[in-house]
């Protein structure tokens, strides 16, 4: 049973497979001969809002010949409170697989442990493992290799997107800087944990000097709403512009995972300059969630 539930527990070699055949699913959109879903059914279960990831999977899936389920957490009995546990072991015994959002990490490891069927994590507080596939899927499209390039991630460094980045790194062999304010880097444990190159620092101007890719995501992730202004004025500066950008290596790539603020974590010049990357990211997560539903079957 294969679960895709952090990029901590993601094999290298599964890792690398899942963008190997993220680049056939791309190339051969429509012309697929396998069809690895026929005949099952998946649910999403979202307990937070969604365009990119629901939408991906929901056509991957459709496209790998199954059908899904979209389940806001809201609307079924978990919403009411009925156990993970309980929730899991029903639709374990109904559906084949599971693309679940979520806030604790904790939810999508039950989720998994009582449905016994493939279980994805499309995001919780701490990690957003798909995204990150997809983000060093684009890098390798543009740019080749990421292994031995720098990559620099800029605003909120302890939230999901940081977090999945450090474990892909020590996996991956690319050097990763975390630029953020103090109260927003990712802790020394999940640091220690991981392993690999990560810089962390207050300095993103040495965190973008020389980088092959400067990242950022938003300052208030979901579920941080409350403290939104507090957030806003800690992280404001740590903002990729085109100040930031001349720093980096000539040719760099800036990505963003989406939704993106203009004016807080990117300028609008900045945004528009690499809409081309940014939304070929963005196309890019649908060959991936592909290669990870085939992976997770097979
Ligand atoms: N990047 C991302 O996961 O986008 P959504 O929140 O729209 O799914
Ligand atoms: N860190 C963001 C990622 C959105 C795709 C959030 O959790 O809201």
């Amino acid at each position: 049973m294969k679960h895709l539930l952090s990029l901590e527990k993601l094999p290298r070699a599964d890792f690398e497979k899942i963008l190997r055949d993220a680049a056939v699913f791309k190339r051969e959109r429509g012309q697929h001969t396998s069809q690895p879903l026929t005949g099952q059914t998946w649910a999403l279960i979202f307990s937070k809002s969604s365009t990119r990831t629901r939408v991906s999977f929901e056509v991957g899936i459709r496209e790998l010949g199954g059908e899904s389920l979209f389940l806001s957490a809201n609307d079924i009995q978990l919403g009411r409170g009925e156990p993970i546990k309980d929730t899991a072991r029903v639709l374990g015994r109904m559906i084949h697989g599971a693309v679940i959002r979520t806030f604790a990490q904790s939810d999508v490891e039950e989720f998994a442990e009582f449905s016994k069927i493939p279980t994805i994590n499309a995001l919780t507080d701490d990690e957003h493992p798909c995204q990150v596939l997809t983000d060093i899927f684009t890098f390798e499209e543009m740019r080749g290799p990421v292994a031995g390039k720098v990559v620099t991630f800029i605003g909120d460094g302890a939230c999901n997107m940081p977090v999945s980045w450090i474990f892909a790194a020590a996996k991956l062999g690319f050097e990763l800087r975390i630029a953020a304010p103090k109260a927003f880097q990712p802790s020394t444990e999940i640091l220690k944990r991981a392993g690999g190159k990560i810089i962390v620092s207050e300095d993103l101007q040495a965190a973008a000097t020389g980088a092959d890719m400067l990242y950022t995501d938003v300052w208030v992730s979901m579920g941080k709403e409350a403290e939104a202004a507090e957030r806003i004025k800690v992280l404001s500066g740590y903002q990729i512009n085109q100040k930031l950008v001349k720093l980096a290596k000539p040719g760099a790539l800036v990505m963003h995972c989406l939704p993106a603020y203009r004016g807080k974590e990117i300028d609008t010049e900045t945004f528009e300059a690499n809409a081309g990357t940014i939304f070929t990211q963005a196309e890019n997560r649908l060959h991936v969630q592909k290669a990870v539903l085939n992976w997770a079957v097979n």
